[in-house]
């Protein structure tokens, strides 16, 4: 289908992020699946949401559930099968809700056909992927080394786990393979891609970096000339060909970089996902945490909509902790706070992302000990903590406050044993409050976070002010962020106190036309303990 001149879709686009393996199970295994999806497609109808990410559902080994693909053009048994898929996409293109998937095109899996056939020695695949005498100084990801020895000998590259080794992608026929893949998607029905890592593709050398706390050798890859070219060509044989949303996970960016790569004009990506939001409490590595400060976040947030027109504003996503636990509060303000998160992604600039269960107010999982950790990451990390000595309390106390499974535990629909989320036995624990925090008890309560995230998305698509305006911030007292959205129509003033106190503020604007207080219980002075609130100004 070719692209037509109005107005790029996603540009007004609410999306939900869907992690398969957690969302919903339709046929008692515990594990998520495709039909699961298929039987919430008019909960997020009625949600309000314009477009599902679908985290990877290839067939995979699921070392990384997922991220760690041996198969493209299939789909995951666990998940369902290729049925499934074409249903899902039909039926979520009849009630309007279109579907982007995560591809990982970094690197596959080890148990690929084509990285078997490496191994074997076959030439053409061995030049799939990068296999060297002798190793470098890189670090991954997931902390050990990027290389791993072969039987034969010899070292193959891997910036994350030894069972995802890294393509090459200075070889113009893993270029083509990926052509045949996207177009193969596409051509389904899906309407654009999450691409995984996708700032760290083109390796210019394999030269050994410079020492770091993380990612030593990283300045050889990250968003180098030849990844910018890699993405102008995806772009011009494929994207442009279809109406697509196209938005690259990008680590370790900066908003310079993040222009080269959304820039409209110089056609790689639509949008970008940057991270240092999510660093805004730690020291260097994830694991070790300081103090969360409010202003921090917000200068932070301030940046990047300065920096893009678009930007992909997420507060949590399948690798990061809960939102409410990381910049709210799970304690008496756990509702108030849930909703201020909600009314801040929904009225910043750009195209919000909300994860499965955020909508509910879902909170970090409630983790008995490491045994009830199923994340790779977590793994490799707990690991490594162990050859540096650490206490198993303290190892302890580290990952379980981390850890990516605080985000994947299973989403809680209603107050039944399982959550409704599985007849079966769950993959990963379900938290206790699923008793209280469920979707159908939500349903039911007028105030609950999940119709307040109902409203604020009508109000959002409603508004020209907040889906199309421009973003100002304004001088605020610390720990709370106050910002217009404004286009011709329409000057809103956004409000959110993102602290557990009163807070005095100079109010501007003339109406009150949305919060998260009721209109009896607003002042006119102070903000309440995470009140949001949107002002309207007669101009
Ligand atoms: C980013 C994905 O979001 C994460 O879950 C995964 O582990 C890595 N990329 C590797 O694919
Ligand atoms: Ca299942």
């Amino acid at each position: 289908m070719a692209a037509t001149g109005t107005k790029k879709w996603w540009k007004n686009a609410i999306v939900y992020q869907i992690y398969p393996r957690s969302f919903c199970d339709s046929n008692g295994d515990g594990i998520g699946d495709i039909p699961g999806i298929i039987s919430k497609l008019n909960y997020l109808k009625n949600l309000g949401v314009d477009a599902i990410w679908l985290s990877p559902i290839f067939p995979s080994p699921g070392y990384d559930n997922g991220y760690d693909i041996s198969d493209y053009m299939g789909v995951n048994p666990e998940f369902g099968t290729m049925e499934d898929m074409e249903r899902l996409i039909s039926r979520a293109k009849r009630i309007g809700i279109k579907i982007i998937m995560d591809l990982v095109i970094s690197h596959t899996s080890d148990e690929h056909e084509w990285f078997k056939k490496a191994l074997e020695g076959d030439p053409k695949y061995r030049n799939y992927y990068v296999f060297r005498d002798n190793k470098n100084n890189w670090a991954s990801f997931f902390g050990k080394s990027t290389w791993t020895k072969t039987q034969a000998g010899d070292y193959y590259l891997h910036l994350f786990s030894e069972k995802q080794p890294d393509l090459n992608w200075q070889n113009p026929d893993v270029y083509n393979e990926m052509v045949k893949i996207m177009r193969f998607w596409l051509d389904k029905g899906i309407s654009g891609f999450r691409l995984d890592g996708v700032n760290t593709l083109y390796k210019d050398s394999l030269e050994n970096g410079r020492r770091r706390l993380v990612l030593t050798g990283r300045e050889n890859y990250l968003n180098t000339e030849g990844g910018h070219n890699l993405l102008r060509r995806f772009n011009r044989d494929v994207w442009s060909k279809y109406k697509t949303f196209i938005v690259g996970e990008t680590v370790f960016i900066s908003p310079n970089e993040a222009k080269l790569l959304c820039d409209e004009g110089r056609n790689e990506l639509d949008a970008i996902f940057f991270f240092d939001h999510m660093h805004v409490d730690s020291r260097g590595v994830k694991w070790v945490k300081k103090q969360y400060r409010p202003q921090r976040l917000i200068r932070i947030l301030d940046k990047w909509q300065n920096a893009l027109e678009y930007p992909a504003n997420y507060l949590e996503n399948h690798d990061r902790v809960r939102s409410v636990n990381h910049y709210g509060n799970i304690s008496e303000f756990w509702g108030k706070s849930a909703k201020l998160l909600c009314g801040l992604n929904l009225s910043l600039k750009g195209i919000p992302f909300i994860f499965e269960g955020e909508e509910i107010g879902m909170t970090n999982g409630d983790f008995r000990g490491l045994r009830d950790i199923k994340d790779i990451e977590s793994f490799n990390a707990n690991q490594f903590m162990k050859r540096l000595f650490l206490t198993h309390k303290l190892r302890r106390k580290l990952i379980l406050r981390t850890s990516r499974d605080n985000a994947r535990t299973p989403v809680q629909w209603d107050s039944t044993e399982n959550a409704g989320f599985t007849t079966g036995t769950p993959w990963l624990k379900i938290n206790s409050n699923s008793s209280y925090i469920n979707v159908e008890t939500e349903q039911d309560d007028e105030d609950s976070i999940l119709n307040f995230y109902k409203k604020m998305i009508e109000f959002r698509k409603s508004s020209k002010a907040l889906s199309e305006g421009t973003y100002r911030k304004i001088a605020s007292p610390s720990d709370v962020f106050i910002y217009t959205r404004e286009c011709r129509e329409e000057r809103l003033y956004i409000y959110c106190n993102m602290t557990s106190s009163n807070r005095a503020v100079e109010f501007y604007g003339d109406r009150i036309v949305f919060g998260n207080y009721y209109s009896e219980e607003q002042e006119y002075t102070y903000l309440k303990p995470y009140e949001f609130r949107i002002v309207a100004s007669n101009i």
